[in-house]
């Protein structure tokens, strides 16, 4: 299949690209480079110089995207190309709404008149917002009232496509759509190619591996007064390559009419303590480990009930233990200590 990939030079974006590629599927990987890095594209282009294309370009450039997609007879977008720092987004909402809805409805409006009738969109939990206790694990059909722009943001090109399906639907056109949901993504790729390298980084196991590495002076658990067994909080920490798997099968079970929404996690949650032993025995460093204040805008416990994906496309997580996440990355992370280098 000819697919098109938006933030195909970040994390997880560049994780689907691989995938793709190794799937042999021939892709065109479209990045604005300000988060994304183009050493990952260079490695993947070195494996698959015939099947990848990286373009470098920004989401609201509609019309080249629409160039793009013709040129290439793209049949799938798969959409990754967004900003995802909650903080961030409460200091600059604009920018998240620029970015990640505009941008998105570029996308989507590029793909319209192309013709281009597949759409995988890299979704959130934070849709959900700050889910009751009685909501946990959650479920997709836990009421969507996200807390900070970032999860807003998400949460309205989830319903630009739903608009977008049902009118192509009218129209008797086959157009379909699948949001996957993300819980905590960690880990990278075990081939050891790719990995994580985020700027700033703020998400909690690459900050403890910098922490191991010696290249932070501590890692600082943010809040130890939460509702929880060890006081801190619970995620559900998902491996970026299962992650990708998943979308793979939905890529490939999407049918015509298609809105399908799936929360991807492997459906356990693990408290920041927890997190913080498990890299402790992974790494074998003693790094050092302050107590802070609470971050704003945390909840206390989110994990997800993965059922619906299991159920409808048979998927669950194959990698369940944190050692093995945290390996993969501490690999990476080890071989790699300044990142991509650029
Ligand atoms: N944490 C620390 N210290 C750190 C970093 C994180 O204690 O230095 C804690 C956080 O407070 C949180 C947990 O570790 O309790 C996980 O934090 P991350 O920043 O790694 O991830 P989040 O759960 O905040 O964010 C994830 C995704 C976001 C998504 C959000 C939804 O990365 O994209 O879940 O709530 F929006």
């Amino acid at each position: 299949m000819h697919i098109l990939v938006t933030g195909g030079a970040g994390y997880i974006g560049s994780h689907c690209v691989q995938r793709l590629l190794r799937d042999g599927h021939t892709v065109v990987s479209y990045d604005n480079l300000f988060r994304g890095h183009r050493r990952p594209m260079d490695l993947l282009a070195q494996q698959h110089p015939d099947t990848l294309t990286f373009v470098e370009g920004d989401l609201c450039e509609t019309d080249r995207l629409e160039a793009l997609m013709r040129e290439h007879a793209i049949e799938t977008i798969m959409h990754f190309a967004a900003w995802a720092y909650v903080g961030e987004s409460v200091e600059m909402p604009l920018a998240y709404w620029r970015n990640n809805t505009v941008g998105s409805l570029s996308l989507i409006e590029a793909a319209d008149r192309a013709g281009v009738e597949r759409f995988v969109f890299s979704s959130t939990c934070a849709t959900y917002g700050e889910p009751g206790p009685d909501q946990i694990p959650i479920r997709e059909t836990c009421p969507q009232q996200p807390i900070n722009p970032y999860g807003q943001s998400k949460l309205a090109v989830e319903k630009i496509l739903i608009d977008w399906v049902r009118a192509c639907t009218n129209e008797g056109r086959p157009c379909a759509v699948c949001a996957p949901r993300y819980f905590n993504v960690a880990g990278c790729d075990r081939s050891g190619l790719l990995g994580e390298d985020h700027e700033p980084e703020t998400h909690l196991i690459p900050v403890i591996l910098e922490a191991a590495l010696g290249r932070r002076e501590a890692i600082t658990i943010f809040g130890t007064d939460y509702p929880t067994p060890d006081g801190t909080c619970i995620r559900d920490y998902i491996h970026v390559e299962d992650l990708i798997d998943a979308h793979v099968r939905a890529m490939e079970a999407l049918e015509p009419g298609d809105t399908r929404f799936y929360n991807l996690g492997i459906g356990n949650g693990l408290s920041v303590r927890e997190i913080i032993d498990a890299c402790r025995e992974v790494t074998g460093v003693d790094f050092p480990v302050k107590e802070g204040p609470r971050r704003a805008g945390d909840p206390p416990v989110l994990y997800a009930d993965p059922s619906k994906i299991r159920d409808e496309l048979g998927w669950s997580a194959s990698i369940t233990d944190v050692h093995e996440i945290v390996d993969s990355a501490w690999k990476w992370f080890k071989a790699h200590p300044d990142g991509y280098g650029d």
